[in-house]
């Protein structure tokens, strides 16, 4: 009878119209968070080869540990009622903001780690070539290092996915919310959210393999 409900009247419109929220927060919140992530990365990774920039390596240290320190659902809820509290705002932008800089904390590790990853002799040899630091990480470093990082940042994502699900907290629609209105209508738990557990596990499925279907192809493109 649920089944038959679910097809008859609209109901299934909450998961996929939750759905594509949830991709919509997803997909733009870890633009954001790779934009972030790599201009927390360059900053510090300036700082550890050449000293300079030592307040804005200072911040940037600040904004990683706070944002790694605390719970992603505590900063969007902060975002939403703290800072913009007052304002009538776009609740999916809210999200995209608040998961992006949350993932910028993560990923600027992740960059970091791949720039790290890049042995010092190619940055000799770049210097060695006449390149000066910025060159030398632009042209040498940077597109090995941004190789290396490609499946963590697919795996980035594939996080995101599933962290989105805490958006009900800000009152957004999202495939989880949408499954949790449907449970609380029809006083039926299980099919409800048995459905949103099996849809967010197929993305992560087919999201999975696809990065794994790149880090093959990256692996062969080094011979
Ligand atoms: N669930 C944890 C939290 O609430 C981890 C968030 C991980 N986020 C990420 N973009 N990798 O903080």
């Amino acid at each position: 009878k649920f089944v038959m409900d679910f097809i008859t009247d609209d109901r299934w419109h909450y998961l996929t119209d939750g759905l594509k929220v949830t991709l919509e927060i997803t997909f733009l919140a870890v633009i954001l968070g790779v934009v972030i992530g790599f201009i927390l990365a360059v900053v510090r990774s300036t700082h550890d080869k050449t000293g300079k920039m030592k307040i804005a390596n200072v911040i940037c240290n600040i904004y990683i540990t706070v944002i790694r320190g605390t719970p992603v659902v505590v900063q969007l809820m902060i975002i939403y009622f703290v800072v913009f509290g007052s304002m009538d705002i776009n609740k999916i932008l809210v999200a995209i903001l608040a998961f992006g800089m949350n993932s910028g904390a993560y990923v600027a590790e992740i960059f970091r780690s791949g720039i790290m990853s890049i042995d010092a002799g190619q940055f000799e040899a770049g210097r060695s070539l006449g390149f000066n630091y910025r060159q030398t990480m632009m042209y040498i470093i940077m597109p090995q290092a941004f190789k290396n990082v490609l499946p963590a940042l697919g795996n980035e994502f594939i996080v995101l996915l599933k962290e989105t699900s805490v958006s009900g907290y800000i009152a957004l629609q999202d495939l989880t919310k949408g499954g949790d209105i449907i449970r609380s209508r029809t006083y039926d738990a299980l099919l409800p959210l048995l459905a949103v557990a099996l849809i967010y596990l197929v993305m992560v499925m087919i999201f999975t393999k696809l990065v794994s279907i790149l880090e093959r192809r990256l692996r062969n493109s080094d011979h």
